[in-house]
């Protein structure tokens, strides 16, 4: 069944580039993020998986570690981190799991039939440190993932965890942000001593409360 928002992260213990992995335990307290990779020794593969190592300083800073899946084996994903290395200039520092049995692609519904019967689609699952999934992304292969905009989601997650707000179109790190609903005026004044803006009973814009 399809893995949706606020359902509970599934749990597993899987072989991966780092010996075996329990997926709980790996992320402790941590924030998370699974993503899933089509296929080792691919072009577009070779680039997200640099390109998100080259980043990790960004994931450390918001608490966040990552774990990769493929279908192919260990073996085959150690083979492949030496080209990744070679042509990002990075070294993979995270775990990729070898997913040959499809167990953590099933648990976590990677396989779109329609789209191909024995490679994931690239997805992404962000998990909070509750366990609850917080947010999921489907791309086929032929597209390519975007960082920024995945650290953009999770500074918008982050960020409504813990204050009652909620993020608008295209924000970012910095912007004002929109104070929710269920908070009546009286205790905006409180929550969010920097003051709000009210455009309409209902859209209230005030600074960024932890800048
Ligand atoms: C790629 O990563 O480039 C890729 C993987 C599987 C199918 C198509 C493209």
């Amino acid at each position: 069944m399809a893995i949706r928002l606020g359902d509970v992260a599934p749990d597993f213990t899987a072989d991966t580039t780092e010996g075996s992995v329990n997926f709980y335990d790996y992320l402790g307290d941590s924030w998370g993020i699974l993503f899933s990779h089509p296929k080792d020794f691919t072009p577009v593969c070779t680039t997200e998986l640099g390109g998100f190592s080259a980043r990790k300083g960004d994931f450390d800073k918001r608490n966040t570690k990552l774990i990769a899946v493929s279908v192919d084996s260990v073996e085959s994903h150690n083979r492949w981190k030496n080209d990744i290395d070679e042509v990002q200039g990075t070294m993979l520092n995270f775990p990729i799991i070898g997913d040959e049995d499809h167990k953590v692609a099933d648990l976590y519904d990677m396989i779109h039939p329609n789209a191909s019967d024995t490679l994931t689609v690239r997805s992404v699952f962000i998990v909070a440190p509750d366990k609850k999934v917080k947010l999921t992304l489907t791309y086929p292969a032929s597209v390519g993932r975007n960082v920024d905009e995945i650290v953009r989601v999770l500074d918008s997650l982050q960020l409504s965890a813990a204050y009652p707000v909620a993020t608008p179109l295209d924000w970012k790190d910095g912007d004002d942000v929109i104070i929710s609903p269920a908070v009546s005026d009286e205790d905006a004044k409180e929550k969010f001593p920097k003051g709000f803006k009210k455009v309409k009973d209902y859209l209230r814009f005030t600074p960024q409360p932890n800048k």
